[in-house]
């Protein structure tokens, strides 16, 4: 093996460990950190089809409802704006204080999960963590609350806290799970807490995965070529091919930009001129 992309978020957090560890054995590409991947990929793909497979699952109506987002990274903002334009109140949960200001500015309630667990009726985790929803949260949900993930795995809502805080369970509808409570509330978990926009949809459209897909086959290229040099690190991928994939769906899209003129360079470069 000459090396490696890799596709997302927490993938590239793993592979950073390793490399920190010493236990990364060949290159490995940073797709997933590339402009063209997380700004369409993680914000326009997941956003739309996280509601693509909650609406199909449920055929609920969003708008009116308090969603809540956990977790405003470049998923998170997508999933925000999704569910704001659908017509939902929409509550943000973070830990990281500059991207709870960001979320605040867009115009979203920002809250612990504690005080946004009461308020509730869609909750979508998108944090890439464990435990983000747990039984404390569970303790004070609304009846008849959704939970759904769209981040890591299937450990961001914790289910053997559910499970134990629950007396029966059954599946109401597929990939609806309905949890009943000691004290006869329910919470319906979807997908069994696994992504659901990839358990109970189609996963994102394949007019955003041929940014992601260019940007891994052109990575692969790269680090074909270049991986004696890289050595045992993890790698961004290099700007010149981010734009490249950039200007080619800007020309699949039928849609032309301007060139800067030759005095508008010299213009952006020098310290001299007015
Ligand atoms: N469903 C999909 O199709 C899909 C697509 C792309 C990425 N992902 C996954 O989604 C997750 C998020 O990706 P991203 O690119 O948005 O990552 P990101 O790093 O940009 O954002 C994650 C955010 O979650 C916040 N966070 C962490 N722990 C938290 C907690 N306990 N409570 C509230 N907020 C918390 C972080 O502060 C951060 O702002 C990753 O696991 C990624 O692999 C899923």
């Amino acid at each position: 093996v000459r090396g490696g992309a890799e596709e997302t978020t927490t993938g590239i957090l793993r592979l950073k460990a390793m490399e920190r560890d010493g236990a990364l054995r060949f290159p490995m590409v940073a797709v997933n950190d590339a402009y063209c991947k997380y700004l369409f990929d993680n914000r326009y793909g997941t956003g739309q089809s996280v509601f693509d497979g909650i609406n199909r699952t449920t055929n609920l109506v969003v708008a009116g409802k308090t969603v809540v987002v956990s977790g405003y990274g470049w998923c998170g903002k997508g999933v925000a704006m999704r569910a704001k334009g659908l017509g939902a109140n929409v509550v943000v949960t973070e830990v990281d204080a500059i991207r709870a200001v960001e979320a605040y500015m867009d115009g979203f309630a920002v809250m612990p999960m504690l005080e946004a667990a009461k308020i509730g009726d869609i909750f979508i985790t998108v944090t890439g963590n464990r435990d983000v929803i747990r039984g404390e949260h569970y303790a004070v949900m609304k009846d008849g609350a959704l939970l759904a993930n769209a981040g890591h795995f299937d450990v961001e809502v914790n289910k053997p806290d559910l499970e134990a805080l629950s007396v029966s369970k059954r599946t109401v509808r597929k990939n609806i799970e309905e949890f009943r409570l000691k004290d006869g509330r329910r919470l319906y978990l979807l997908a069994e807490g696994r992504l659901v926009n990839l358990a109970a949809g189609d996963g994102h459209p394949a007019e955003i995965m041929d940014m992601t897909f260019a940007l891994q086959a052109m990575a692969l290229k790269y680090v074909n070529e270049a991986h004696e040099s890289i050595g045992r690190r993890v790698v961004n991928v290099p700007y010149e091919i981010d734009e490249q994939v950039a200007r080619l769906k800007l020309e699949s899209l039928g849609a032309a930009i301007d060139r800067l003129s030759d005095d508008q360079k010299r213009y952006l470069e020098s310290w001299q001129e007015h």
